[in-house]
């Protein structure tokens, strides 16, 4: 992978922030989430735990990460809903995945990066939510305040940026 493509260093978002981001975005049955940058697979878990979440996929550069997230997924047998692509985001077409849900714990300068891209590929209704920092320049439709002042998450809809 190209060293500029790197979007975050891994960093785990904690479970109860994953099951918060999840529920921020209200899911509907048959919904999709992608996970970028899907790490040790915390919001991936999350995802499972909601009913209407059809399909989940877990989009990840680090083979180390992507391997042990397979593994696990095999172990209690969530294979059918779970995938894991073990490849550099940016390779990786999303309108093909058709998410109606996107999560991101990414920094600023990832966020920068990977912003025209889920412009140009996600649907209007896809709402996008982000662990701790906002993605500019959007407007946010909500601001969820967390047990961590300085980690709120963020939630926005694709055609209300
Ligand atoms: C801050 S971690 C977040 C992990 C997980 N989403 C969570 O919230 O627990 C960011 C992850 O993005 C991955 N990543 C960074 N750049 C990427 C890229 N271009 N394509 C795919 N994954 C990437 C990193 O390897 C890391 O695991």
């Amino acid at each position: 992978m190209k060293p500029e493509n790197l979007l975050a260093p891994y960093v785990s978002t904690r479970a109860y922030i994953a099951e918060l981001m999840v529920k921020a975005t209200n899911p509907k049955n048959g919904d999709v989430l992608v996970d970028i940058g899907s790490g040790e697979g915390m919001i991936l878990y999350a995802g499972v735990l909601n009913k209407n979440i059809k399909r989940i996929v877990g989009i990840e550069c680090r083979t180390d990460l992507a391997e042990r997230v397979e593994k696990k997924i095999k172990e209690i047998g969530l294979e059918k809903k779970i995938e894991i692509k073990n490849r550099d985001v940016f390779n990786v077409d999303l309108s093909e995945i058709n998410p109606q849900i996107v999560t991101v714990y990414l920094n600023r300068t990832g966020l920068e990066k990977i912003r025209p891209k889920l412009e140009n590929e996600l649907k209007p209704e896809t709402r996008v939510v982000s662990n701790t920092f906002k993605i500019e320049p959007w407007k946010p439709i909500k601001i969820i305040e967390t047990l961590y002042t300085l980690n709120p998450v963020y939630l926005y809809r694709m055609d209300s940026i």
